[in-house]
């Protein structure tokens, strides 16, 4: 029923935990099951530096938060926006039909991190620094 990857990743969670000065959070529920995740992440200079979560769900949920979470650290914040169910999916080698709703938790949880770190950031915004700083052309 499920792939090696799937097993692997259930029976050795990566990012497990929470990251107690994280810079967002997202806390998501599934309306199928009814099961949550939280997705804590780190950003630095506009990547994520650390990413970690915690699941109540079942097994393929457990793998995906381990999954997503490693796709997406060290990407930047629009690249880690983009990241879709089908992808973790696809990076555990697929998940069954009536599982890809696990697979949502982890790509919801990452975009809702993401977005309270964008409004966390955007109540901050004018603080009143008056040095600018200009891009490097590339
Ligand atoms: Fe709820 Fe998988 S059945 S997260």
């Amino acid at each position: 029923m499920y792939s090696d990857k799937v097993i692997e990743h259930f029976q050795n969670p990566r990012n497990v935990g929470e990251i107690p000065d994280c810079d967002g959070v997202g806390k998501v529920g599934s309306p199928v099951c009814g099961d949550m995740m939280e997705v804590y992440i780190k950003v630095v200079d506009g990547r994520l530096a650390d990413v970690k979560y915690k699941t109540f769900g079942c097994g393929a949920a457990v793998a995906s938060g381990s999954m997503g979470t490693e796709m997406v650290k060290g990407k930047t914040i629009e690249e880690a926006m983009k990241i879709t169910d089908q992808q973790v999916a696809e990076a555990l080698d697929g998940l069954p039909e009536e599982k890809m709703h696990c697979s949502n938790l982890a790509a919801d949880g990452i975009r809702a991190a993401i977005e309270d770190y964008l409004s966390r950031r955007g109540g901050k915004e004018g603080a009143g620094k008056g040095d600018s700083e200009v891009e490097g052309g590339g």
